[in-house]
């Protein structure tokens, strides 16, 4: 029985700033950002974009009618919750319009979220033949103005509606969780910013991969070459190419570290332009690969996704015939393209005002695509929505 992601799609503000900017205007020489971060642009959220907007946003192009119907669960994963309490998937199953006997819940463990999510996904479907599942990944990445994690901030959503015989990627039985209590990466209740130990959080984020790793390359008998490309979790993109670096040791063969090496660029191109987008960044990873690279169906992409506190998983899936026709690249190349650059002044203004939920309709829905859902206000705490007309 085959189950995997039938649709992936993302959806990113229209907004962003230029690193070159944020670094000089920060007393900064811009290569540490540019290359030893590895961030070019970095998305940049208005109020009137959460992430039941951008969720809904990312979603709302890849599900038909009838799609609507069959879906019977909305799991969104995220780290950026507007509520203890009611599950965002609620809102966005709403304004999507999807058949009422559904299930929707909210998933957490920082940027790891997503990929539990899918593996739900695929063991509900195994009872479920017609029925699928709506995974929507969305954050707004922050971590305050000047503060040191400034430069791997974004924003944005990937949905992907898993089903039986999957268009895009089948995924495999053999995905290997890897589980360390640490704390490299937190937000306790009430904080506005994550908390982070910045060089441990790199450092606990290359253990997990490496034990992930090693511990299915055990299980399943499995080496590098059975490998078209890896694709990883991206907070900036020196991240993941620094985990991939440290298993390309002196056994692996030039031809094998060529081949994860050029992947790994073109798995990281999108996430070069937005930035850190947390639950999300594996997955715009992995559409970044799809759009950007040569591959061919039956070849095998591994994935590794991270959560600081930390759960790493290794997991698998296998390229179907014809996956290109399914992307929609020039919409893609579109949204990357069309985006308003912001002056650092004004990139700090978007930034309170996203803090105080003060809204500036006439500034950001200028720049916002027609037809995309947006946050219209808050009145006694309760958000509405919108769709540009
Ligand atoms: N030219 C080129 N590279 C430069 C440079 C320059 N002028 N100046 C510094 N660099 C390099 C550093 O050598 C370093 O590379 P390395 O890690 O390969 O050694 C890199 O730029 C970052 O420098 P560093 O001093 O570590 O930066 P920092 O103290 O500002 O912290 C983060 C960087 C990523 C830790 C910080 O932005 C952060 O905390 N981010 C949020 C947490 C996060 O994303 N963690 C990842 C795991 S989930």
């Amino acid at each position: 029985m085959t189950i995997g992601i039938d649709q992936i799609n993302f959806y990113i503000p229209q907004f962003y700033v230029d690193m070159a900017d944020l670094a000089e205007a920060r007393g900064v020489d811009p290569n540490k950002f540019l290359y030893g971060i590895g961030q070019t642009e970095m998305a940049v959220s208005p109020v009137s974009q959460d992430i039941v907007s951008m969720g809904a946003n990312a979603a709302k192009d890849i599900i038909t009618e009838d799609d609507k119907q069959s879906i019977s669960m909305v799991i969104v994963a995220t780290e950026s919750a507007i509520d203890s309490a009611k599950a965002s998937a609620v809102q966005i199953h709403n304004l999507l319009g999807i058949q009422p006997f559904a299930r929707c819940i909210e998933m957490k463990e920082a940027c790891y979220a997503a990929t539990p999510a899918i593996q739900l996904a695929q063991d509900y479907l195994h009872q479920r033949p017609d029925e699928k599942v709506l995974v929507i990944a969305s954050d707004t990445a922050r971590y305050g103005l000047e503060s040191g994690g400034e430069p791997t901030q974004g924003a944005g959503a990937v949905a992907m509606l898993i089903s039986h015989k999957p268009r895009i990627l089948e995924l495999n039985d053999d995905a290997v969780p890897f589980t360390e209590d640490v704390y490299d990466f937190w937000r306790p209740n009430g904080h506005m910013y994550p908390l982070v130990a910045g060089k441990l959080s790199k450092d606990a984020y290359i253990h997990s991969f490496q034990e992930s790793w090693k511990e299915y390359a055990k299980r399943y008998n499995k080496s590098l070459d059975d490998f078209a490309n890896l694709c990883f979790h991206v907070p900036f993109t020196k991240m993941g190419k620094k985990a991939l670096d440290s298993i390309l040791t002196d056994e692996i063969s030039d031809e094998t570290k060529k081949r994860l090496t050029e992947g790994y660029e073109a798995a990281t191109y999108y996430n070069r332009y937005v930035g850190n987008i947390y639950t999300g960044s594996l997955y715009l990873s992995l559409i970044s690969l799809l759009e950007t690279h040569n591959l061919e169906g039956g070849q095998t992409i591994g994935l590794f996704s991270y959560g600081s506190g930390s759960v790493g998983e290794f997991f698998t899936g296998k390229l179907v015939e014809g996956y290109q026709d399914v992307l929609d690249i020039t919409s893609h190349k579109n949204l990357l393209n069309e985006r308003k650059a912001l002056t650092v002044n004004e990139y700090e203004s978007f930034f309170k005002r996203f803090d105080n939920l003060e809204f500036d309709h006439e500034t950001e829905l200028a720049h916002t695509i027609p037809g995309a859902f947006y946050l219209e206000n808050i009145n006694d705490h309760i958000r509405s929505y919108n769709t540009l007309k």
